[in-house]
This record gives structure tokens, C-alpha cells and sequence, in this order.
């Protein structure tokens, strides 16, 4: 069976990443058909709109997506497609898995943490305005619906279930918030006493940055509405080696978009710098939805192994203040050709290593992100 996805290289380094994604796909011999459209400001280029039609009638059709950084203009400028993206296919489970990976590029070897973020409404839902003609004063109004709230929690606690996930913590600022805020907290505790089974508690956004920053092995899976999930997934990636590394995927009731934390880096584009490890990560999450589970092991162990040797890898696994080991950094493609290599010839037969141990090692875990 063969099957077409839509694929959406992106903006400054996104090119570089999704292609690094291609050539491990290709190494995988899943076959996969891409159907390559363009957003942002290639499309205004191009049509005369950053999210033409074509490209929400592509993913509504083929129903998966691989999907590199878009670029948004700071402060002025068209509003950011990846929102538009979302709300317009309903996409409102943002999932990012955050797993140290052969304890490289971090001082934290045993994260593996998994944030759960709203992503159709709160703060991104471009509600906003000048108050006044010398624009001396704005509002952005934050939108929080009781039914958004029980699909995304009721996503998170299926998901930690299917996961075997040993915690669910929600994190929101009802202390401050008192509607928002409330709405949400009211919405966890009522859909936490639907699953007895699943330990889960609170806490506070402020506080939850420290405990993270302080121990952030006792955490499992973070629940949050949309600005919180944004700044903390980008946290919990900071903790587990960087964006370089972090994966990420959003799912609708229909569709599913894959695509890494980090943004378009501009700096580092086409200078072949750029990681590809977070890119290649979401497409070990597509191939798990899609349901070639062998496949998706091997990119994984593929990734793993890579980043274990140490003998191929980008300058933010390699360097000095980033690693313990420094090493000369490889560029993004040469270390995509490592791992694309290794695809067909991992061993698979031991089981899959566990965060922070090293490569080999017969810790017993499923990294499975099985949707
Ligand atoms: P960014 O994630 O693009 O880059 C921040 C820094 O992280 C970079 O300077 C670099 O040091 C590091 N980094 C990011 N990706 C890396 C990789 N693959 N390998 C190695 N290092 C990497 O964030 P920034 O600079 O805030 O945003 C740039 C643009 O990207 C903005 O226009 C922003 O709106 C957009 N963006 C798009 C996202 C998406 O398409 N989902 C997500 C986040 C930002």
C-alpha cells in the first residue's frame, strides 16, 4: 500500500529539514507519494496569499502532513499561517514529546517528558486590537471554551493511558485568571475523576517552569491551554537537548500534521547547520500513525544510535557549551546520510533504549507515540 502525504517544506531552514526527512523516509522503503505545496511568503510570492486554498485541500484530502517551519512576521505583517493552519483544520492537540536522547546536549539525561497543548483558541485567537488612535494601548482577548477544553484533556488522558503514562499534570494560572483560568482547572478535575487509573495533579505555570528547570524527571505529561503549552514545550525541549532534537505533531478528529518544535531559524538557513534530528523525529511520529510501527523503530534507533557514536553530528551536539564531548560538527545533511544509512541495518531484536542511557543499552521502554 502506498500512501500520499502532503508535505510542506517551509521557510529558512525548513527546506533543509524536510528534505533531511525525505532521504530517511525513502531509507524506511515505506512508500511514500508527497505532494509538495507552498505557504507563507513563497505563496504570497507565488498566489498572492500566505495559506492558499491548495494547500488546505491538500491536507484535507490526503489527511496527514509533514510540515516544515513557517516563518511570521514580528509585530506587523500577515498573521501566522501555522495558527491559520491549525484553526482552520481543527487541528487542537499540539503533542511534543521531549526525550533526552543518548544524554547528548543536555545536563538533564533522563528527561522524557510529553506536553500537551491546545492549539486552536487562548491567546492565538487573534482576537485583538488597538484601544485607542495612538495605539497606547492594545488588548488580545484570551479565548477558552468549555468544549475545547474536554477534547484536549480528554486527548491528553487517552493519550497517557494508551502511553502507559504514570502522570497527567495540568498547568494554567487560575490563581490570576479567575475565568480562563477556572474554565480550564474545572474542565481537568472533572475529566481526571473519568480516569481513576491515571495519577494527575496541578500547578501553577510560574511554578511549574522552576520544578521543571529543577527536576524534571519526576514529570511525565503536561496538559495546558495554548501560550503556556508554547513556552513550555520549548522549555521541556531546552531540558532534553534542544530544538534541534524535539519533535512535534498536532491531530484533528481527521487529520494529522507532523512537524519539529523549532521554528524556521532564518540565521542558519541555507548554510546546511540546521539539526535534522527534530524534523526526521516528526516523521518517525507520521509513520507511527500511519501504522508502520517497524519502520518508525527504526528511524528512532537510527536517530539514537547517530547521536550515541557521536561521529556525525550537527554543531549544537558537538560543540563546547553544548556538550561534554565536543567534537567537529557535521553539516545537517551529512548527518541525515548517517542516519538514512543506518535505517535498514539497526538491530532491532533488543529492545529500544530508554532516555539517557546509552546506545545498547537493554533498558526495557516504548518510546511509542502511537496515535
Ligand atoms: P527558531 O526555533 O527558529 O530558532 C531559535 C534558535 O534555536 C536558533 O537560532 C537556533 O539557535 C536554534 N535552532 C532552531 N532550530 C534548530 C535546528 N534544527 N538545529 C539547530 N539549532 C536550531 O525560533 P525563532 O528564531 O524564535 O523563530 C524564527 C521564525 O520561525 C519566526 O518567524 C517564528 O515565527 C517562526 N516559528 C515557526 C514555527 C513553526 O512553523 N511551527 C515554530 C516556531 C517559530
Amino acid at each position: 500500500m502506498s500512501y500520499t502525504v502532503t508535505l510542506l517544506p517551509g521557510d529558512g531552514i525548513g527546506p533543509e529539514v524536510t528534505a533531511a526527512a525525505q532521504l530517511v523516509a525513502e531509507a524506511t522503503g515505506v512508500p511514500i507519494r508527497w505532494e509538495v505545496v507552498e505557504a507563507g511568503q513563497k505563496a504570497i510570492d507565488s498566489s498572492g496569499t500566505p495559506l492558499p486554498e491548495a494547500v488546505l485541500e491538500s491536507i484535507r484530502k490526503n489527511r496527514v502532513a509533514l510540515k516544515g517551519p513557517l516563518t511570521t512576521p514580528i509585530g506587523g505583517g500577515f498573521r501566522s499561517v501555522n495558527v491559520a493552519l491549525r484553526q482552520q483544520l481543527d487541528l487542537y492537540a499540539s503533542l511534543r514529546p521531549a526525550r533526552s536522547i543518548a544524554g547528548e546536549g543536555t545536563r538533564y539525561p533522563d528527561v522524557d517528558l510529553v506536553v500537551v497543548r491546545e492549539a486552536t483558541e487562548g491567546l492565538y485567537s487573534g482576537v485583538e486590537h488597538w484601544v485607542d488612535r495612538e495605539h497606547s494601548a492594545a488588548e488580545t482577548v484570551n479565548v477558552i471554551t468549555r468544549k475545547a477544553c474536554d477534547r484536549i484533556l480528554r486527548f491528553a488522558f487517552e493519550f497517557a493511558g494508551r502511553e502507559k503514562r504514570r502522570r497527567v499534570t495540568a498547568v494554567h494560572k487560575a490563581n490570576i485568571m479567575k475565568t480562563t483560568g477556572a474554565l480550564f482547572q474545572s474542565a481537568f478535575q472533572e475529566m481526571a475523576g473519568r480516569y481513576p487509573g491515571i495519577r494527575s495533579d496541578e500547578r501553577l505555570i510560574d511554578n511549574m517552569c522552576m520544578q521543571l528547570v529543577k527536576k524534571p524527571e519526576e514529570y511525565d505529561l503536561l496538559v495546558t491551554t495554548n501560550l503556556f503549552g508554547d513556552i513550555l514545550s520549548d522549555l521541556c525541549a531546552g531540558l532534553a537537548g534542544g530544538l534541534g532534537i524535539a519533535p512535534g505533531a498536532l491531530f484533528g478528529d481527521q487529520i494529522a500534521m507532523f512537524e519539529p518544535v523549532h521554528g524556521s531559524a532564518p540565521r542558519y538557513a541555507g548554510q546546511d547547520r540546521a539539526n535534522p534530528v527534530a524534523e526526521i523525529l516528526s516523521l518517525e511520529l507520521l509513520l507511527r500513525h500511519l501504522g508502520e510501527r517497524e519502520a518508525a523503530d527504526r528511524v528512532f534507533r537510527a536517530v539514537w544510535e547517530t547521536i550515541a557514536e557521536k561521529k556525525v553530528v550537527t554543531y549544537d551536539l558537538a560543540l563546547p557549551g553544548y556538550t561534554a564531548r565536543p567534537v567537529p560538527p557535521s553539516t545537517g545533511s551529512a548527518m541525515a546520510r548517517e542516519i538514512a544509512r543506518k535505517v535498514p541495518i539497526v538491530d532491532l531484536s533488543t529492545p529500544l533504549p530508554r532516555p539517557g542511557a546509552g546506545a545498547g543499552t537493554s533498558a526495557p521502554v516504548d518510546p511509542n507515540l502511537e496515535t
